[in-house]
């Protein structure tokens, strides 16, 4: 099936207990710059690439991603697009309460569980973070998102819509012993990026994490350094995924979302020829190329399916544990 125009990522939107001091904890120590505080509580923050904003908190109790948005090329895309999703039997929702500055969008849920917005915005030729200049200044510098990883128990019909209906592509999978996948990295066709979206397979639908990349390798360790320096307690990493091959950091934000701060992202210039690798749960390389410690609770390649049994569910996967 052909491709259905997504370009790359736009933003995040997040449930908050209290957007207020989320968006200030992200202002005033992950690098991020409050934007507009909306009277329904909602808070955008921008970051060090070309939108509007890349992060979003939304007034909500339940720790959740609110909704992950993605541009299409343009109305003509986003048209086409949303006829493409309703005919899969997807409710799609076309006349939104306009988030602030938003081009119209369309929103709909995946067999997950996850609701998608597909909208306009601007357009780049290459990932954002490879076209701008380095940012200036100091302070940790988060340039745009590129990808999220939403957990669903569900993974084989999340991963058949991606595929067949939005028309991703395989970087590549990672495979269990029990001849299950436990994660997928999708993309979309001719973007160059690795992944947009990274499927995992949980006992619960959930948001796995979120990233943004950086813009060069100098710009990744200050940002850590800086980051340290506000506080923010980086979980996990620097570490050097396999797929994907991108340097990684993690830590939480006030809410307790996993955030992964990433670098030198694998790119892929030429879909054709590209062919998706396989990965073991079993091989230490999956996660880590450079042999660091195992990912903390909650993040990461989840385990096989029987290590599950028994296990506290919201310990493991949850955003409980949010730091205070
Ligand atoms: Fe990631």
């Amino acid at each position: 099936m052909s491709a259905i125009g997504i370009e790359r990522m736009n933003y995040i939107a997040l449930n908050a207990r209290d957007p207020e001091a989320a968006a200030k904890f992200a202002s005033d120590r992950l690098g991020f710059r409050l934007e507009h505080a909306a009277p329904d509580g909602t808070h955008y923050l921008s970051a060090h690439g070309v939108d509007r904003y890349s992060l979003v908190y939304k007034p909500g109790d339940t720790l959740a991603m609110h909704h992950v948005s993605y541009l299409v090329t343009d109305e003509h895309a986003l048209e086409q697009a949303a006829q493409r999703v309703a005919a899969a039997g997807v409710e799609v929702e076309r006349h939104l309460e306009p988030e602030w500055e938003s081009k119209p969008a369309v929103r709909f849920t995946t067999p997950g569980g996850h609701r998608i917005e597909l909208t306009t915005g601007i357009h780049t030729d290459i990932p954002v973070a490879h076209l701008i200049e380095a940012p200036k200044g100091g302070g940790p510098t988060p340039v745009a998102p590129d990808h999220v990883g939403i957990g669903t128990p569900n993974f084989e019909a999340e991963e058949k819509f991606m595929a067949g209906v939005l028309g991703q592509l395989h970087s590549s999978r990672i495979l269990a012993p029990d001849g299950l996948y436990v994660m997928a990295f999708m993309r979309s066709p001719g973007r160059y990026l690795y992944h947009d979206v990274v499927l995992v397979r949980t006992p619960i639908a959930n948001l796995h994490h979120l990233q943004f990349s950086m813009k060069n390798v100098d710009q990744f360790y200050s940002t850590a350094e800086a980051l340290r320096a506000n506080d923010v307690d980086i979980a996990w990493g620097p570490l050097r995924h396999g797929p994907g091959h991108n340097i990684a950091m993690y830590f939480r934000d006030l809410e307790g979302y996993w955030f992964e701060y990433s670098v030198e992202e694998e790119i892929i210039l030429h879909d054709p020829t590209y062919i998706p690798r396989t990965w073991s749960v079993a091989d230490p390389k999956a996660v880590d190329e450079w042999g660091g410690p195992q990912p903390p609770a909650g993040i990461g390649p989840p385990p096989p399916a029987d290590a599950l049994l028994g296990a506290d569910l919201n310990e493991t996967f949850g955003v409980e544990n949010a730091p205070k």
